[in-house]
């Protein structure tokens, strides 16, 4: 039986107006390096589109994860669309290739990656999800509510064939070291963890009866890997359906609450994650709100068949109004917390400039009060 890989790699390569929207001649120069890589038979298809202003290059093939040829072509994609985005003057072209050079694989230099191997069912449905403005741990919630919470995924209760649990993966990012939790016996282990999004962010995501793998999750930080404010890691989500797996709705059920992620504007603020169609997924208010779109997909002896517009839809329309509703409340706070992130996950910084230029200026309260003490008792004096 022949294995498929499903490969989504993405970065941000440069943007029209500000970090809003990739151009299109950025997107037609990535899809002539796919066409390519698919005539040649290193890919089976693909297919390209984008979220804000990150390009997400979606490929199925039969080499399985990591594959070199499979992410060179990624890798010359990125670069030639970063190329066409010096020419047009575009916003932070090249944001994300943190190297020049390419060694074996995307990992470590930049772009995002969520890959899976696997045997295709007789039907083989997927769900992608990719998000602008925010990073890896914002799937924490939905993905836990797919996977694990009953009152999201009524088939945890009523079919069998979920009712034995899932098994995920959780990367400590700082770590870089991962643990596995059952659910349902381990769920308030895997909530104490998964609670922290910024840290312990899930990796993976299995079914326990088969160890059949159903969701995967970029988990690169950007922040991490260059040591510096490099712009956001937003981050990519795949999911396998049906049969055995989350249905499709139940799915896209754990996106009709517009959670509040970290990632907003300089990637410095908390904001609502607003699930919006292949039309509306341009980063604007507050160069947000952080945004999430969805595409369905059937893979079919490695082609792509698909996708559908998976937000495009009235039923999301209470979620978007919500989340606007949110973006209103969240910014009256200006820069205070909880709309400002906390100092540690800030990347965008002045903290330490401004403290610097105010240490000398820092005195103890004690001493504060002796200096006014000795001040009043020579005016009494006098
Ligand atoms: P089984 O019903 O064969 O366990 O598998 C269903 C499924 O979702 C993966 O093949
Ligand atoms: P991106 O990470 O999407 O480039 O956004 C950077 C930013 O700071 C937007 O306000
Ligand atoms: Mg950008
Ligand atoms: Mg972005």
């Amino acid at each position: 039986m022949m294995r498929t890989t499903l490969s989504v790699i993405k970065a941000d390569i440069g943007s029209l107006a500000g970090h809003h929207t990739v151009h299109p001649d950025t997107m037609a120069v990535a899809n002539k390096v796919l066409a390519e890589a698919k005539r040649t038979g290193i890919i089976v298809d693909y297919y390209i589109t984008h979220v804000g202003d990150d390009l997400e290059l979606i490929m199925t093939h039969t080499r399985g994860a990591l594959d070199t040829k499979v992410h060179e072509t990624a890798w010359n994609a990125f670069k030639e669309a970063a190329r066409i985005a010096r020419d047009l003057g575009l916003y932070a072209a090249g944001q994300d290739l943190l190297s020049d050079s390419f060694s074996g694989n995307v990992k470590g230099l930049g772009p995002g990656v969520a890959e899976m191997e696997f045997e295709e069912r007789q039907s083989e449905p997927v769900a992608i999800f990719m998000a602008d403005k925010t990073e890896p741990g914002a799937f924490n919630l939905p993905v836990y509510k797919m996977f694990a919470d009953p009152f999201n995924t009524a088939g945890l209760v009523i079919d069998p064939a979920l009712h034995g649990g899932f098994k995920f993966d959780v990367l400590d990012v700082y770590e870089g070291e991962g643990v596995t939790l059952n659910t349902p016996d381990e769920l308030y282990d895997l909530l104490a963890l998964i609670g922290t999004v910024g840290r312990y962010v899930i990796r993976r995501v299995w079914r326990r009866q088969d160890d059949l793998l159903a969701s995967t999750v970029s988990i690169e930080r950007l922040n991490l890997i260059a040591g510096k404010y490099v712009g956001k890691d937003d981050p990519v989500l795949v999911v396998r359906l049906q049969h055995g797996l989350p249905a499709l709705g139940e799915v896209l059920e754990a996106f009709s609450f517009p959670h509040l992620v970290a990632g907003w504007m300089r990637g410095s603020h908390y904001g609502p994650l607003m699930p919006v169609s292949q039309r509306d997924a341009r980063a604007t208010r507050f160069d947000g709100p952080p945004r999430l779109i969805g595409l369905g997909f059937n893979i079919k002896n490695a082609r792509l068949v698909g996708p559908s517009d998976l937000f495009d839809d009235p039923a999301f329309d209470g979620a978007r109004k919500q989340a606007v509703e949110i973006t209103d409340y969240m910014r009256r706070h200006g820069p205070f917390m909880p709309h400002r992130l906390e100092p540690a996950e800030m990347e965008y910084t002045t903290l330490s400039l401004v403290l610097e230029k105010l240490k000398d200026r820092f005195k103890r309260e004690e001493d504060v009060a002796k200096a006014k003490q000795s001040i009043y008792s020579k005016e009494s004096n006098e």
